[in-house]
């Protein structure tokens, strides 16, 4: 079976690429990073790839902050396409995608989310959890639709609520699921499993 070429989008510190990196090196996971992007110069995306030779691209949006521009999205699209990238991973990828790119990668981009969705989509998803004083919460993978953490469900892994956790211990419980959960489920993407 072919090795899967993956781009991976995000906007922050990139410790879900890390863990599919670290994956991929241990060689639990047959899948090859062709292209990292980013709309946050020097995000920890960008430094990881930068520092294996994978290949680059900072998405520059000036006009807003939940989304991109149209052409914007178009370009993104296009350079996805030619890397050869089958899968698109969205690893804290903070914008809302819309057609262009959901046309060309259809059940092809997938995100992961700090809840058991459909419970508390959004920002900040584990203070919300506090907040609400749910016993338990979690990490999801789905596919990515035009809404906001809408899509199609692939995976979830339950995470407890502890007495005296604060949004920091909480959040970094759901983290290392989610260090677990991500890999495992490109893993499945792979192996062919999920057409
Ligand atoms: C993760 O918690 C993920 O659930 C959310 O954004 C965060 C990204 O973290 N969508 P990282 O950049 O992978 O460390």
């Amino acid at each position: 079976m072919p090795v899967l070429k993956i781009a991976v989008l995000g906007s922050g510190k990139g410790s879900n690429f890390r863990a599919i990196l670290d994956c991929i090196r241990s060689g639990q996971l047959r899948v090859r990073p062709v292209l990292a992007a980013s709309d946050v110069q020097g995000s920890g995306i960008l430094r990881l790839a930068d520092d294996l030779g994978i290949d680059t691209e900072f998405v520059e949006e000036k006009k807003f902050r939940t989304r991109l521009s149209e052409d914007v999205e178009a370009r993104l699209a296009e350079r996805l396409v030619a890397s050869g990238a089958e899968l698109v991973v969205l690893a804290g990828w903070m914008r809302m995608l819309r057609e262009p790119l959901l046309a060309a990668f259809p059940r092809r981009i997938i995100n992961i989310h700090p809840s058991l969705l459909p419970a508390f989509p959004g920002l900040e998803a584990w203070k919300q959890a506090l907040a609400a004083g749910v016993a338990q919460t979690g990490c999801t993978v789905h596919f990515v639709d035009g809404g906001m953490d809408t899509g199609e469900v692939i995976a979830q892994s339950e995470v407890p609520v502890l007495p005296g956790d604060s949004a920091e211990t909480l959040h970094a419980r759901i983290q290392e699921a989610e260090h677990a959960l991500y890999p495992e489920v490109v893993g499945r993407f792979a192996r062919r499993e999920i057409l």
